[in-house]
């Protein structure tokens, strides 16, 4: 069985050919990064236009790559997103499935990136619980089977791709900051300002990020008015990067106590961090298990393996679905799958 996966959720659209019985085929990305940059956050209507322009060319290219003219099933990723954005992915998903009567799957966004692990070769057993942390979303989710997800913790205020995003630009690193951030800080001495651990000692296991991204904002000011910022900007970002993972950190083992959690999927662009990876590896009595950094940001193979796993709910091509907002823990397992 063989199916496309197309993401167009934000900034970056993803194409993927996965074969349930070879596994992934062929992929093509293309990041808008560049376009947006000048804007210091994603524009919408932007992003909807190059979905437009560069979609159906990938679809092409993966299909070519694969040697595949017309595959089983099309899963498309349905929400949470930008709704413009997804109406590009929905409409050639349909149109496609249209054409070559086949049938389309939605899928969700951050059920494709809790599911990147599995296109890897020691993909994780359910149950586990997930980190995700996006630009969009931080959130702990019990996955117990697929499609049985329990959200046990989720951000009050920023999601943490958001905070690394925004105290980029503070620091003057553009967008989308976080990846340059975590290379700033490699540079830097993490102790050397003492930021808060926000929520740390708080009942629940819910995050806030706003409070760290205050005193991050702060310090910058104090720095550019005593005139040091250049040689504070690595000590900052290595301070809030340890602040945040340590956050994470703290939130995630404590989730994973209180279930019992045995293995642990880490998923979503932050994911791709470094210091995180290493340290909830070296502190987390079980086992870890991160996509390979490709697959933690957005991508079309994470979209594919979730319908490929995700079939049975195939419909024919009628009615394009794209939900701006959708929560975890309404998804259920697909029909038919036995129930553990
Ligand atoms: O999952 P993703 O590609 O898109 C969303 O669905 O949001 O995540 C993008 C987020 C951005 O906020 C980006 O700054 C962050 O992931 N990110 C990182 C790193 N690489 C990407 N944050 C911290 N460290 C990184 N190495
Ligand atoms: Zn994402």
């Amino acid at each position: 069985m063989q199916v496309l996966g197309l993401e167009t959720s934000c900034d970056e659209t993803g194409v993927a050919l996965f074969d349930t019985r070879r596994g992934l085929v062929a992929q093509a990305l293309h990041s808008q990064v560049r376009l947006h940059a000048a804007y210091g956050g994603v524009v919408p209507e932007i992003a909807s236009r190059d979905h437009v322009r560069c979609l159906l060319p990938l679809v092409r290219q993966v299909l070519a790559e694969a040697a595949v003219q017309r595959p089983d099933a099309i899963a498309y990723t349905a929400g949470p997103g930008l709704v413009g954005a997804l109406m590009v992915g929905g409409g050639l998903a349909n149109g496609l499935g249209l054409g070559w009567q086949c049938p389309v799957i939605p899928i969700h966004h951050m059920e494709g990136h809790l599911l990147a692990p599995m296109l890897e070769e020691n993909a994780p057993d359910f149950p586990f619980l997930a980190l995700l942390v996006s630009g969009g979303h931080s959130m702990l989710v019990l996955c117990k089977t697929l499609g049985d997800y329990q959200v046990l913790g989720t951000t009050q205020d920023d999601a943490v791709g958001e905070a690394f995003d925004k105290c980029a630009k503070l620091l003057g690193l553009g967008y989308p900051g976080g990846p340059a951030l975590a290379r700033l800080a490699e540079q830097g001495s993490e102790s050397a300002y003492a930021f808060p651990r926000p929520m740390l000692h708080h009942p629940g296991l819910d995050f806030s990020f706003s409070g760290l991204k205050t005193a991050v904002m702060l310090q910058v000011k104090q720095a550019t008015s005593d005139g040091v910022l250049d040689s504070a900007v690595a000590d900052i970002a290595a301070s809030f990067q340890r602040a945040a993972i340590d956050t994470l950190i703290g939130r995630t083992l404590k989730a994973a106590k209180e279930v019992s959690a045995k293995r642990i999927v880490v998923a979503g662009g932050v994911g791709a961090n470094v210091l995180l990876r290493r340290e909830l590896a070296a502190r987390f009595d079980g086992r870890v298990f991160y996509p390979r950094l490709e697959y933690c940001t957005d991508n079309g193979a994470m979209i594919a393996v979730a319908g490929a796993l995700r079939m049975a709910e195939a419909v024919d091509a009628t009615e394009i679905r794209a939900q701006a907002r959708w929560s975890l823990d309404t998804l259920r397992p697909p029909e038919g799958m036995i129930d553990e």
